[in-house]
């Protein structure tokens, strides 16, 4: 059995991409492997979140991965910031990274071109404490998109680094899980690609969105002016909508109006009709359920100490015998 751990930050609500990309995965995942979920709230720190929209983003993030299916009692979820043990090894893992190597990680230069008035010490030391997140639960699989694969790569530095200073086997290398043929692109409305929220409100369709929002969105969704010719290839906006069907709707409806575009009879207004019908459908029991649970304090006060608990039993062993093999030893 692989252990598998995956973070994210508590940045805003989840869309379908995050759920055909990563949560059905992991709600079928959790049953097979030792899975850690966590909130990484430590992270969140880097860009200064105010204290409550750092709560409500954890709390958000919490309920909407328990609506989505994942089971407390079969993964270990929890808050990144209810393992302090994390921290620890942060520290330990931050004495042998190297000010080059997280100066030259792409994400820190991304950074600090982005948020030129904050250059913090926790973004360039990001990498190290996401290496700790993977290393205290010896965490092998970590399904990451292609944005992260770098840091997974400064993880398995830092582990080998360290494995070498103190002539020992200690940490294993972690490796990037790859779905493979379960992994699901979601495109995003505006046709530039991936559906994702900084790309801008509308690009994104998010769990908790009404249907009336929804409906709003796909019908802004970009189109042109219909094929003139039977057959023809579908220019990116156009596709992105039947990609989107594809996912969304039966392969009836799907095929229904791939023979109206071939035909050159398609009517936009109709198919976003029934994709945004489609997708409210889909999306309506989760919204339901993700009200129910936020509101819930006591069960997601209940879930997160469940988390926290299992995540210490592994988190504080290893940091235990970390202190050992560096030389911190008890009298
Ligand atoms: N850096 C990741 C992201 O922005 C989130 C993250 C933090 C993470 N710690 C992790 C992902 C450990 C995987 C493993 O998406």
């Amino acid at each position: 059995m692989e252990t598998v751990l995956s973070g994210i930050r508590p940045t805003g609500n989840l869309h379908l991409g995050n759920y055909f990309g990563a949560l059905s995965n992991f709600v079928k995942m959790q049953h097979e492997h030792n899975c850690y979920f966590f909130i990484a709230d430590y992270h969140s720190l880097t860009t200064h979140p105010n204290p409550e929209n750092l709560h409500n983003n954890v709390k958000m993030v919490l309920a909407e991965y328990l609506a989505c299916g994942l089971d407390p009692n079969a993964a270990t979820i929890y808050i990144q910031s209810d393992l302090p043990e994390t921290a620890e090894l942060y520290l330990l893992l931050n004495m042998n990274a190297y000010l080059g190597e997280l100066e030259r990680c792409t994400s820190f230069k991304e950074k600090i071109r982005k948020q030129v008035e904050n250059v913090n010490a926790g973004l360039l030391t990001y990498p190290t404490l996401m290496a700790a997140d993977i290393l205290i639960h010896k965490a092998t699989k970590v399904p990451v998109g292609k944005d992260q694969e770098q840091h997974l790569e400064m993880t398995r530095n830092f582990a080998n680094r360290f494995n070498h200073i103190y002539k020992t086997e200690y940490f294993a290398e972690p490796v990037a899980f790859n779905f493979g043929k379960d992994l699901v692109k979601i495109p995003g409305l505006d046709g530039s690609g991936k559906m994702g929220k900084s790309e801008g409100t509308n690009n994104a369709i998010f769990l908790i969105d009404e249907p009336d929002v929804i409906s709003k969105k796909v019908m802004r969704a970009k189109t042109d002016t219909g094929p003139t010719q039977q057959n023809q290839q579908k220019p990116e906006e156009i596709q992105t909508l039947f990609d989107l069907m594809k996912i969304m709707s039966t392969p009836n409806t799907l095929s229904y109006f791939e023979d109206k575009y071939n035909a050159c009879e398609i009517r936009y207004g109709d198919m976003k009709k029934q994709l945004a019908q489609d997708i409210i459908t889909f999306t309506s029991p989760i919204r339901e359920k993700i009200k129910e649970i936020a509101s819930d304090n006591a069960y997601l006060k209940k879930v997160a100490k469940i988390g926290a608990e299992k995540a210490k039993e592994s988190g504080a062993k290893t940091v235990k015998e970390v202190r050992e093999i560096i030389g911190f030893k008890s009298f």
